[in-house]
């Protein structure tokens, strides 16, 4: 997939996807969001934020950028965030592609990537530009559909590959796809729907710059 593929299918979505995709993916957004709610005043980047359903979930206390690289999507998430959100708490809404964040290191205490790791080219570079612009010792959240273990729903996944440009994603991501290593360990990986196909996987941040003097573990994606 390449990013004007994905431009595409999200120009396409952009007036449907909260019909569509709202409820489908309600419950992994709701964990993600639970999570980070319970550390109140921190500010958190919401990487692919897409029209911004999740935006007046947020504790009242927390600060949001978010950014997209689909401008029709983020058009409905700066309505969303002028209606629905206490003035203020989303500070922006950038158009940006997320395997290269245009933000300093460090710039947030969390971030977090819902529906997205399936969808960008590079998931290695996404998580990669996702601690670096998070906060040593922060929550780093990734929500997405992970390949089955079922034979048989995988290899329906695997059929459905070819169809990745039209749909927008990539319908067989495998979870070991997303790094694991010292430094930079899964708390958790949460059931976010009844069958267990959408995960949240819940890391804590190490520090980047700590792993880089350590040659092995400085290996995923910097
Ligand atoms: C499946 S939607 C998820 C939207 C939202 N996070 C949600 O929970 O519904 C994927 C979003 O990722 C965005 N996206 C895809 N590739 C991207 C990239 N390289 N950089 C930034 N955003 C991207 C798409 O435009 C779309 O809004």
């Amino acid at each position: 997939m390449d990013l004007a593929s994905i431009r595409n299918a999200y120009r396409r979505y952009a007036n449907h996807y909260d019909r569509v995709f709202g409820p489908v993916f309600a419950q992994g957004r709701r964990f993600a969001i639970e999570t980070l709610n319970e550390k109140p005043g921190q500010r958190v980047l919401e990487v692919g934020v897409g029209t911004g359903i999740s935006l007046p979930d947020y504790h009242p206390s927390t600060r949001i950028v978010g950014i997209d690289i689909s401008p029709e999507m983020l058009a409905k998430a700066e309505v969303r965030a002028r209606e629905e959100c206490p003035e203020g708490q989303v500070e922006d809404l950038l158009v940006m592609d997320a395997e290269e964040l245009d933000f300093p290191d460090n710039s947030f205490d969390s971030v977090v990537a819902m529906y997205v790791a399936s969808v960008v080219p590079n998931p290695d570079r996404l998580v990669s530009e996702m601690r670096r612009v998070c906060k040593p010792g922060g929550d780093i959240l990734i929500v997405n559909h992970f390949a089955s273990r079922n034979p048989v729903l995988r290899g329906l996944e695997k059929g459905l590959r070819p169809l990745s440009k039209l749909v927008g994603f990539r319908p067989d991501m495998d979870l070991d796809t997303l790094p694991q290593h010292e430094g930079f360990e899964r708390l958790s990986v949460r059931k976010a729907n009844l069958f267990g196909y959408w995960k949240l996987v819940h890391y804590r941040n190490g520090d980047v710059a700590d792993e880089q003097d350590d040659a092995p573990r400085a290996a995923v994606g910097r």
